[in-house]
């Protein structure tokens, strides 16, 4: 592949360059951004902070609470274990900080339950699926818009400050009895409802707003040293004995989600 970042990319691009001396690019059209590619010196640096990272988290308060609120959840599934994790929107893992100490929840995860990782968010670069490569965390390749079933059973899905539209559309593809196969671990669906109600933005978020008073929310406390991390978030599971007791109407208007083009908060897939 080319090193020209330029190169495969006929939108008009104008240069910008960083206080840190970096440049990036930005389409004057659609305010897509395209990055230097990192240098292999970045790159190891950026691995070593993701290492790093990892130790701090996996001794931190933050992730007791998050592990404490897993096995809470799965206790009220009646399940033992997990049996994957699929994370959207972690964002430029090597560049960023906050999706360098996000993955490293994943990584710390991934290695008590011995599950493998998948992610895909639209604005990795080559340079992140490397560095994701080497820590074995699988990337997908296509655009589901967060419509993903939970298959194999049971599927931790981890949406970190991602648009409650990719919650929405995940509830959508699990829409029934297969939510209790979803572990949700995402922007607390009270604080969205809370803050949508008052703002009258709840259009994006039916599904959230129908399913909330069904969910067992279980906050995760903030208390990690950077509180712009995982702030807001909270582990979200559906028992089994609250869907069974619904009444089958509650499922039947089930039509798949559609955002107006100026609500839209996620990246559509390409036609
Ligand atoms: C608010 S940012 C969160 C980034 C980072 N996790 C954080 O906490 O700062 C939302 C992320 O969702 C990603 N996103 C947008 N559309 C997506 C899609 N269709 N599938 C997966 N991720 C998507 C964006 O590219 C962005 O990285």
């Amino acid at each position: 592949m080319s090193s020209d970042p330029l190169s495969n990319l006929e939108t008009p691009f104008q240069r910008v360059i960083r206080k840190n001396g970096r440049s990036k690019f930005k389409s004057k059209s659609n305010n897509l951004e395209i990055t230097q590619p990192l240098t292999e010196h970045e790159k190891s640096k950026a691995i070593r902070r993701i290492h790093q990272a990892k130790e701090e988290i996996s001794s931190s308060n933050l992730f007791k609470s998050i592990t404490v609120a897993l096995q809470k959840g799965l206790k009220i599934l009646d399940k033992n274990s997990v049996t994957e994790i699929i994370c959207l929107g972690l964002g430029k893992v090597g560049e960023f900080l906050t999706p360098k100490y996000q993955l490293a929840v994943l990584l710390c995860l991934s290695d008590i339950h011995k599950i493998e990782i998948k992610t895909f968010d639209p604005v990795f670069t080559d340079d992140d699926r490397f560095i994701l490569d080497k820590f074995n965390v699988k990337v997908l390749s296509e655009n589901l818009e967060g419509k993903y079933l939970a298959s194999p059973k049971t599927v931790i899905f981890f949406l970190p400050h991602c648009p409650k539209q990719l919650t929405n559309n995940i509830l959508w593809s699990n829409w029934g009895l297969n939510l209790c196969d979803c572990i949700l671990i995402c922007n607390s669906f009270n604080k969205i409802v809370e803050q949508d109600t008052t703002t009258n933005l709840l259009k994006g978020a039916n599904y959230i707003l129908k399913i909330v008073p069904h969910t067992e929310e279980i906050s995760i406390e903030n208390s990690f040293k950077f509180d712009d991390i995982f702030n807001d978030t909270s582990l979200h599971v559906f028992p089994v004995s609250k869907l069974k007791a619904l009444p089958s109407n509650f499922w039947q208007f089930c039509s798949e989600p559609e955002y107006s083009e100026e609500d839209i908060e996620f990246v559509k897939r390409k036609p």
